[in-house]
C-alpha cells in the first residue's frame, strides 16, 4: 500500500504494509540510516525521531500512523535552534562514546529543548530516562543539555 510521508520537509511516497514500523521505512526503504536499530521495543531510544516535534520511538511507530506528521529525523534536526545548540553542546563536550545511541539521545534532547529552554535535573531525567546509553554517558549528556541551554 503506498503511503505519502513527510520527512525533513520532504514528502516521499512509500509502497510497504501498514503495520511495517517508521523505522524501517526510515532505514530499508528511504536509506535514512543514522536513525538506529536497538531493541525494537521502544525499550532503548536508540530509534527516536521527532513526530510533530514530539520525541518517539519510530520502531514501534507503525507507518499507517503517522499520517500527514512532520517526521524529523538526526539528518535534519541540526537545521532547528534546538537541534543545533543541541549538536553543537555535544560536540563541545565530546559526549559521544561509541555514537551507537547517540542520535537518539541527541533527538530526544532537541525535544525537550525546544518545549523547556530551561530544564532543571529533574526535567532532564524525565526527557532521558528512555535513551539507554551502553558507554554510559549520561553524565556529560546531561551537561550538554545544561551547556546547550545557557546558550539561549
Ligand atoms: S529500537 Fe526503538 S526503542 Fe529501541
Ligand atoms: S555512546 Fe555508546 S551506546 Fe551510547
Amino acid at each position: 500500500m503506498a503511503f505519502a510521508i513527510k520527512v525533513n520537509g520532504t514528502t516521499h511516497s512509500v509502497d510497504v504494509d501498514g503495520d511495517t514500523p517508521l523505522l524501517w521505512v526510515l532505514r530499508d526503504v528511504l536509506g535514512m540510516t543514522g536513525t538506529k536499530f536497538g531493541c525494537g521495543m521502544a525499550l532503548c531510544g536508540a530509534c527516536t525521531v521527532h513526530i510533530d516535534g514530539a520525541a518517539t520511538r519510530s520502531c514501534v511507530t507503525p507507518i499507517d500512523s503517522v499520517g500527514k506528521s512532520e517526521i524529523t529525523t538526526i539528518e535534519a534536526i541540526g537545521a532547528t535552534p534546538a537541534g543545533a545548540r543541541i549538536q553543537k553542546a555535544w560536540l563541545d563536550l565530546e559526549v559521544v562514546q561509541c555514537g551507537y545511541c547517540q542520535s537518539g539521545q541527541i533527538m530526544s534532547a532537541s525535544a525537550l529543548l525546544a518545549g523547556n529552554a530551561h530544564p532543571s535535573d529533574s526535567d532532564i531525567d524525565d526527557a532521558m530516562s528512555g535513551n539507554i546509553c551502553r558507554c554510559g554517558t549520561y553524565v556529560r549528556i546531561r551537561e550538554a543539555i545544561k551547556h546547550a541551554a545557557q546558550s539561549i
